[in-house]
């Protein structure tokens, strides 16, 4: 896709300037192409400045998903072989059922804002524009439907790792699913099934990432926050998706390949939020407690 490839030459010279004449030599497009194409990357968002007697530059700091960009994500890592992105959907997990047969080994959904976000337990999931990372893999593996439930812990276990590195904080894993920092949740995760009884048809795996809001409706904000609330500071929502794909891609090819999640368990007991502690269980009308 040209528009990447501009994108591309964009962030790899550093905020220097780049010419139009280098740019479509570099690309291999006419000056009139590359000056269409930013300016359908300025109308995304990007920040490119434009003099007229030294060419384009990007500004790099500002927090945008584009089509363009995830692109460019995708050509990095083996398991995912299409992108989707939208600004606006029902649901990324709907969505991504909904063209599953077509996936042949994987595929990443992404969108803006979700209108019917959709958690566990048949919850909505709070899901505005620009703020947060609302994203589907569908995945093709070839193991047994009983085995699917793996693929939640080791999506768990790479967000965490992807999380802490993108931002240094330090994250804890609520098993099974959700993420938190300092205690309250703010990553929760949706895996859905389509199975013969032998057979995996696809696994949908929905991640959403509460990144840069700035506040909770009052229902949820005594147990839901956001990276920026924690921190104070803009995270990239591109950078993370970029750290969760590869982390997702080590542990979820060692396991297609060996059958086992050593790896993935380890991260999900070292980073438990329960392990060690004690809980109560309830199961119909007896609470027992007892300690991890
Ligand atoms: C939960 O903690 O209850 C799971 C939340 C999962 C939310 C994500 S956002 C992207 C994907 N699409 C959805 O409709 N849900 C998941």
């Amino acid at each position: 896709m040209m528009r990447s490839k501009v994108l591309k030459a964009l962030k790899e010279s550093n905020e220097r300037y780049l010419s139009g004449e280098e740019l479509s030599q570099q690309i291999g497009v006419s000056r009139t192409s590359v000056w269409k194409h930013i300016k359908k990357l300025k109308e995304e968002g990007y920040a490119i400045e434009s003099v007229a007697s030294r060419g384009y530059r990007l500004i790099q700091e500002s927090d945008i998903l584009s089509k363009a960009e995830l692109e460019l994500l995708i050509q990095e890592v083996g398991f995912i072989d299409s992108v989707t992105y939208l600004k606006t959907v029902d649901s990324t997990n709907t969505y991504a059922k909904g063209h599953a047969d077509k996936v042949d080994s994987g595929a990443l959904i992404i969108s803006d804002t979700q209108t019917q976000g959709r958690g566990r337990l048949g919850r909505l999931w709070v899901s505005p524009p620009a703020t947060g990372i609302w994203m589907s893999m569908v995945l093709v593996p070839d193991i047994a439907p009983y085995e699917a439930s793996k693929i939640t812990q080791i999506a768990a276990a790479s967000v965490a790792e992807a999380l802490v590195n993108a931002t240094g904080l330090d994250f804890t894993i609520k098993w099974p699913n959700d993420i938190l920092l300092n205690g309250k949740k703010v990553c929760g995760i949706l895996t859905e099934m389509s199975a013969e009884l032998n057979s995996i048809n696809y696994i949908v795996v929905g991640i959403g990432i509460n990144v840069n809001m700035d506040q909770f409706p009052e229902e949820i904000a005594s147990v839901a926050t956001s990276l920026k609330i924690e921190t104070g500071n803009l995270h990239r929502r591109y950078d993370i998706v970029k750290e969760i794909l590869v982390a997702f891609e080590g542990l979820y090819e060692s396991f297609i390949e060996t059958k086992k999640m050593d790896e993935a368990l380890s991260i999900c007991k070292k980073r438990s939020a329960v392990l060690g502690k004690m809980v109560r269980v309830i199961r119909r009308n007896q609470t027992v407690e007892a300690k991890l």
